[in-house]
């Protein structure tokens, strides 16, 4: 039980790794806000791992909104006193060869994928209360330049503990 005690935001946490990410934590002890999309499937999966024990709440978020992000850790804070680990993980896919992606889709690609890592680890930062997180680190590790049809596009995953 590593995280026993701990508090954590998982955005992009209905699916995929951060889905994995949110059920691997919850063992460890960690509470859990399991954040995603709106129309996601995050609602469901979060009262599902609530209703088995653990301590996971669903908060819609999308990460293009700094609103959102900002209301998140705000959020986060009010129901249960801190944030104490953020995974910046939510983020898409690339659309196809440079040479076939449209500015729209670079762009949509960029706001989520890296300016979303920026706004989640801006918002952590920056709504610690007084007396915590200064012995944290804000660590950002972009992902690698996806695949080879993908490139030029890439994501990103970030950790705050
Ligand atoms: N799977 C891989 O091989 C791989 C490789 C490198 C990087 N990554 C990155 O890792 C992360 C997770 O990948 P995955 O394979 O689990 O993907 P996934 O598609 O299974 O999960 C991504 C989640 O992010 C959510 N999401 C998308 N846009 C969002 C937004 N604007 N705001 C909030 N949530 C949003 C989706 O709803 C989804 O639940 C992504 O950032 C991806 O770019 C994945």
């Amino acid at each position: 039980m590593r995280l026993q005690g701990k508090t954590m935001i998982v955005t992009g946490g209905a699916s995929g790794i951060g889905l994995a990410t949110v059920e691997r934590c919850l063992k460890e002890g960690a509470k859990v806000v399991l954040s995603d999309l709106a129309g996601s499937d995050g609602a469901a999966r979060a009262q599902a791992l609530d209703a088995m024990g653990a301590r996971c709440l669903f908060m819609p978020c999308d990460v293009t909104s700094t609103e959102q992000v900002d209301a998140l850790v705000a959020n986060t804070v009010e129901q249960w006193g801190s944030v104490d680990i953020v995974f910046a993980n939510a983020g898409i896919g690339g659309t196809g060869d440079a040479a076939d992606t449209t500015d729209a889709d670079y762009l949509r690609t960029i706001d989520i994928n890296l300016n979303g890592v920026f706004r989640t680890a801006r918002g952590a930062a920056t709504d610690v209360p007084p007396g915590l997180g200064q012995h944290h680190q804000l660590r950002v590790d972009p992902g690698r330049a996806g695949a080879e049809r993908h490139r030029g596009l890439f994501g990103g995953q970030g950790r705050r503990g």
